[in-house]
């Protein structure tokens, strides 16, 4: 690990200076604290991954926080990338303890034109990369009778479009290197058309496939690629659509589910509903005839 970073924005366009930077553990590039003493040693994980270094994308809060949390828990370096500054800062306070080190990035990544710039960024800050998770999402509720082009071109900004924009850099530096573990947080949801929500879903469906063939073409490069489909998450997005009048119960935490992703992962799994019960909604679902499925309020 050549050096920890301050977070920054990359939205600023600003070059990254260095200066004055620090994990989260408060130590700078030489290992000192703020008094210039040697930094005491951290403490011995419980258990050592076998990933060194990570990014997670969409990491200030639910499912991305929650892994960042588990990672550097287990000694793992983790760039954590949101929008949100200052739930990332809190993130990396909360893991302060923790053997691994939280660095927080600062990015939006609906901006595809910054995404190399923040990628090259922090694989220099993590000094390599083992891991990257894409855990970015966006949900907006949509009526009934709503065709909002506006809404549904965000939702595919962040889902799909920055999902590309990170991950072909990933795909590409893995493929170099002959190793590394790629991991994109789908969903249920894109099984099939939902009248619900017709964009959401289409843009898991379409993460689906790209992801798939990802996995296809990293293959004979010793790259893993891993699909992630929950059902239900205890996170902020599924308070949101509570608070838009929808049911549901059911839901795991985002430990539980975080746990279960890094598990996924590890043993080389491809595709993951989490928990199994979704693999088998999942079956149904897909096999209910469109002339059924038309008249399902689901
Ligand atoms: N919760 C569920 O029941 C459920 C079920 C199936 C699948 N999923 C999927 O799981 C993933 C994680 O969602 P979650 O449930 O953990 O929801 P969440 O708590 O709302 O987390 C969403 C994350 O995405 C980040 N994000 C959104 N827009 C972004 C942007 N433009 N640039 C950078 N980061 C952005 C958010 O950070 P900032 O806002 O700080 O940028 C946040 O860290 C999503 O892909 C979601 O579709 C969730």
């Amino acid at each position: 690990m050549s050096h920890a970073s301050s977070p920054s924005s990359t939205s600023a366009g600003a070059p990254h200076s260095g200066a004055h930077a620090t994990d989260s553990h408060g130590h700078d590039a030489h290992g000192h604290d703020a008094h210039g003493h040697d930094a005491p040693a951290p403490a011995a994980p419980a258990r050592r991954a076998k990933e060194r270094r990570a990014i997670v994308v969409g990491a200030s809060s639910g499912i991305g926080a929650a892994l960042v949390k588990q990672l550097v828990r287990e000694g793992v370096d983790v760039v954590a990338v949101a929008r949100r500054a200052a739930q990332l800062e809190a993130l990396a306070h909360d893991c302060a303890g923790s053997p691994g080190r939280v660095i927080p990035l600062t990015h939006d990544v609906a901006r595809f034109d910054e995404v190399e710039a923040a990628f090259e960024r922090a694989v220099r800050e993590l000094g390599g990369l083992d891991l990257i998770v894409y855990a970015a999402g966006l949900m907006l509720e949509v009526g009934p009778n709503e065709f909002d082009t506006g809404k549904d071109l965000d939702m595919l900004g962040v889902n799909v479009g920055g999902c590309i924009a990170w991950l072909n850099p990933a795909a590409n530096l893995m493929r170099t290197q002959r190793s590394g573990t790629i991991v994109g947080i789908s969903s249920i949801a894109g099984e099939r058309g939902r009248k619900g929500n017709p964009v959401y879903g289409a843009t898991k469906a379409a993460m689906n496939h790209y992801l798939e063939a990802l996995r296809n073409r990293l293959a004979d490069w010793a790259v893993h690629v891993c699909t992630i489909k929950p059902g239900f998450v205890e996170t902020a997005m599924l308070a949101q659509a509570r608070a838009q009048g929808r049911t549901i119960k059911g839901a795991i935490s985002a430990e539980d589910c975080a746990s279960a992703i890094l598990r996924a992962a590890r043993s080389g799994k491809n595709e993951v509903f989490v928990p199994f019960k979704w693999r088998i909604v999942g079956f149904v679902i897909r096999n209910i005839p469109s002339f059924v499925f038309k008249g399902m309020n689901i």
